[in-house]
């Protein structure tokens, strides 16, 4: 793996777990983060090893409590424009990501830190773990597409509560809203994480690429639409080889070894 500076990256039997590593700023997501967040993506996706990620952050206290307020203050309109931009770039193309993706949210996940955490493919979070869009109390919007990913998993009326008030949240009612997964106790939290990637690293690469494609592209399209796109993926993968030993393996009696082909 690549050396980076703001982020450890570690690979094995096909889980790749980043870790966001700038504890002492809280694991604050500046430019360099983000440029490194952008590389191991790249770097992740072309290694076919590498069946899913987990994304997670050092210390005791932080999945990552958002941008870099030091950077923030310093932006005019157009460079205000630009790094939302570039953000909502890195943070569209996890979602995108054709392998899935686990935020294992370990603790603060406020402003970039919960949008992190949205555009991964699914949230396990510890009980101390705590979530917000706390930018109204710097006189700001969301800009890495908090407004957009939270209204969607949590329904407009939470996200305007928690766009309007800042308040953060307790992984509990995270929970209840629907914005995590799956609550864990702290120190259990990146085994329930790896375990669950792990899994998923086990599943047929393709179909889940698929599922991933299906879902993100086919939210923001209308039903017929997206059942159309559902239907061609799903002719894609009768043409793979996966899907012969999924459903010879299903017939034989036996667990399925799938290449990703
Ligand atoms: N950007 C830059 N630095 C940040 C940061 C951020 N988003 N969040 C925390 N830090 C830094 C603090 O400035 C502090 O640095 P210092 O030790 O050099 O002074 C360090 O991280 C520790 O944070 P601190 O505030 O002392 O910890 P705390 O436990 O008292 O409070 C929070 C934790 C998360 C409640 C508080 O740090 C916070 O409100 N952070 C900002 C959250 C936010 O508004 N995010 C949206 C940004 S757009």
């Amino acid at each position: 793996m690549d050396e980076y500076k703001n982020l450890l990256v570690e690979a094995k039997d096909g889980v790749a777990v980043v870790t966001l590593n700038r504890p002492e700023k809280l694991n604050a997501l500046n430019r360099a983060t983000f440029e490194e967040l952008a590389a191991v993506q790249e770097a992740l996706s072309e290694d076919a090893a590498v069946r899913a990620v987990v994304i997670t952050g050092a210390g005791e206290k932080a999945f990552a409590a958002g941008a870099d307020i030091a950077e923030i203050a310093a932006c005019d309109a157009a460079g205000g424009k630009a790094t939302a931009l570039f953000g909502q770039g890195v943070f569209a193309r996890w979602e995108r990501f054709p392998k899935p993706v686990v935020a294992a949210v370990n603790g603060f996940a406020l402003g970039g830190g919960c949008e992190l955490a949205m555009a991964c493919h699914i949230r396990l979070a510890s009980e101390n773990a705590q979530f917000g869009q706390p930018e109204i109390d710097l006189g700001l919007t969301p800009g890495y597409g908090g407004t957009q990913r939270l209204a969607r998993l949590v329904g407009r009326g939470a996200a305007l509560e928690l766009l309007l008030t800042g308040d953060r949240i307790t992984a509990a009612r995270a929970r209840e809203l629907g914005l995590v997964n799956a609550v864990f106790p702290r120190e259990k939290l990146l085994e329930a994480a790896l375990a669950l990637a792990s899994r998923l690293a086990a599943k047929a690469p393709l179909a889940a690429a698929y599922c991933i494609e299906a879902v993100g592209l086919g939210s923001e399209m209308p039903l017929e639409e997206a059942c159309y796109l559902e239907a061609t993926l799903f002719g894609l993968c009768c043409a793979s080889e996966d899907m012969r030993e999924g459903t010879r393996a299903f017939l034989e009696k036996r667990k399925p070894l799938f290449c990703g082909r």
